[in-house]
């Protein structure tokens, strides 16, 4: 499909609450790879194998390695129409929530202000022993290779969730929710392969919500939606955006 029913643009133009959960896909079109799609690997690991407790205890070299070429490809990325769409959309009303899976800090980058990142964020770091936690570029340690706290010289670790963590449960509890009381749930960009950011989705669908999926290719959450659109987000939101609120462009 490739607009949407009068309907559906009318419930979302009454819709008090909206959410936007996205996933890496949205930042493809940005140049960053996705996780399990082509390029997601890196010396043929996978993320998998390196965003772990066990990876990073065991060799915090290659881990830093993984995460200084990650952070380069996210610093070099500039933010495409998906990310500017949700970003004018939070502008434009502040019944609107963004929930990312993403680290890559291209929505706040896009001009998004209130985002839950579900997962962290790749430019900030936090101590292994006084958990401090540091903006890379602010104290200076936007460099390769293993950082050490300002305040207590123990060895730094991405702010970000690895696998087998536990999310941060107040982030967690606002998501829960926020999509419990949600009438509109944009799915951009997700496998739905992580269990939260999928459950929450459902969560919003199971609550009312109209799910609208925005994925090239179908995941475990499009029979859920209402409507899947089968295209990029970077093309398929701004044709929302101009299908929902026909005489105002986006910035
Ligand atoms: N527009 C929309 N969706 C896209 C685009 C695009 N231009 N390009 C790719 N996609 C879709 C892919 O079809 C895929 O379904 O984006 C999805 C990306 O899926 P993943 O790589 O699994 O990324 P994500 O769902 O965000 O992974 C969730 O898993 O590895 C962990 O913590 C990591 O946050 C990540 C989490």
């Amino acid at each position: 499909m490739d607009v949407l029913p009068q309907e559906s643009l009318e419930t979302i133009r009454r819709a008090k609450s909206i959410i936007f959960l996205t996933g890496a896909g949205i930042s493809n079109e940005s140049g960053i790879p996705t996780f399990r799609g082509e390029g997601g690997l890196w010396k043929n690991f996978r993320a998998e194998d390196l965003a772990t407790p066990g990876a990073f205890q065991k060799n915090p070299e290659l881990v830093w390695e993984w995460y200084d070429w990650r952070r380069n490809i996210c610093k070099n990325a500039k933010p495409n129409p998906g990310h500017l769409t949700i970003a004018n959309w939070q502008k434009k009303s502040n019944s609107v929530s963004l929930i990312t899976q993403n680290v890559d800090g291209l929505h706040p980058r896009a001009g998004s202000e209130s985002i839950i990142e579900l997962h962290g964020n790749i430019f900030r770091v936090r101590c292994t022993n006084c958990s401090a936690k540091f903006h890379l570029e602010q104290v200076g340690l936007d460099h390769p290779g293993l950082k050490f706290c300002k305040h207590c010289e123990s060895l730094l670790r991405p702010d970000i969730v690895w696998f087998g963590e536990e999310y941060d449960q107040t982030l967690l509890t606002k998501s829960w929710e926020l999509c419990k009381q949600s009438q509109i749930v944009f799915v951009i960009g997700t496998s739905a392969n992580v269990s939260v950011p999928a459950q929450l989705a459902l969560t919003a669908i199971r609550n009312g919500a109209l799910g609208i999926e925005i994925n090239p290719a179908e995941t475990n959450l499009t029979t859920s939606m209402k409507h899947h659109f089968g295209g990029k987000s970077g093309e398929v939101l701004p044709k929302i955006w101009n299908e929902v609120f026909p005489n105002e462009p986006l910035d």
